[in-house]
């Protein structure tokens, strides 16, 4: 039997994709460290949607968690991964906590990449799909967050890279959305960053559960960002390290 692994399933963009992969009856296995939230969505999905729920509640900071993950699903098949699990951290890189920063690489760009690793006989036997949540941070460097945008840069270009070498044998898409109502701002303590009007985690999985199914490599999500991310690519560098510092600082 088949499962769509979701990390980061307990809230924001992750619980909005857990909850489209078991309307479309996926069996799913939830990861986040929350087990509460994890032991209700498996309860509502399981009689709602009539699908297997696993749960398993990890730091996935901790760089052995991906083996730990890995041993105890040694009986199933991941035929989707979702690499959705990440935080940010708002604040000049000298105030920056060093633990912060190195939890931060271990989660948004390690465990992303050893789950990937680990889980990629399963997929490649499953003609299977992996979804890589990036950001449309990844396009540019970012002064004020500069740990974070530098671990969605790396998202975005293992992601590219692992499409091309798995071409015709896993499908592999990187989601990157905008500025998103979830609770990743307070985290990041970047709530400057976040007014007015935003995309909620709902709109930004409805899209990239439809890009990854598309088999789009490149998801970036809204047509603001479509057109930003496009001109990044003919604005000299300098240009655009100087504008994404403004708009971090606010
Ligand atoms: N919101 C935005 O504006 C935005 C924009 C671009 C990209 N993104 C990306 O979207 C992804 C999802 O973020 P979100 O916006 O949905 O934020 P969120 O609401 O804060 O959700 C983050 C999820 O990751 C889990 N998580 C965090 N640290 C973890 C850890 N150490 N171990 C295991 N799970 C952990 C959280 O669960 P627990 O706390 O229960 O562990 C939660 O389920 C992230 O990769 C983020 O970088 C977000």
């Amino acid at each position: 039997m088949n499962y769509t692994l979701i990390t980061g399933a307990s809230s924001g963009i992750g619980l909005e994709l857990s909850k489209i992969f078991a309307k479309n009856n996926h069996n799913l296995v939830l990861i986040a460290r929350t087990k509460k939230v994890l032991e209700t969505l498996k309860k509502d999905f399981e009689k709602k949607y009539n699908v297997k729920v696993i749960v398993i509640a990890e730091d996935l900071t901790d760089l052995k968690s991906s083996v730990r993950i890995k041993n105890k699903l040694k009986n199933i098949k991941i035929n989707i991964l979702v690499n959705n699990a990440g935080f940010g951290d708002f604040g000049v890189f000298e105030k920056t906590n060093y633990e912060t920063n190195e939890s931060m690489i271990n989660l948004n760009i390690t465990t992303l990449t050893n789950l990937t690793r680990l889980f990629l006989d399963d997929l490649i036997e499953t003609k299977g799909k992996i979804m890589n949540v990036a950001s449309v941070a990844a396009f540019q460097p970012g002064p004020y967050m500069s740990v974070y945008f530098a671990t969605k840069a790396y998202v975005l270009s293992f992601s590219e890279a692992l499409s091309e070498e798995l071409k015709g044998k896993v499908t592999v898409s990187c989601l990157c959305p905008g500025p998103t109502r979830t609770n990743f701002d307070k985290v990041a303590n970047a709530k400057n960053l976040f007014k007015g009007k935003l995309p909620t985690a709902k709109d930004v999985a409805v899209y990239g559960y439809n890009s990854l199914m598309k088999g789009k490599v490149v998801a970036v999500h809204s047509l603001k960002f479509k057109l930003i991310t496009q001109l990044n690519r003919i604005t000299p560098r300098s240009i655009i390290r100087k504008i994404a510092g403004k708009i971090n600082k606010g």
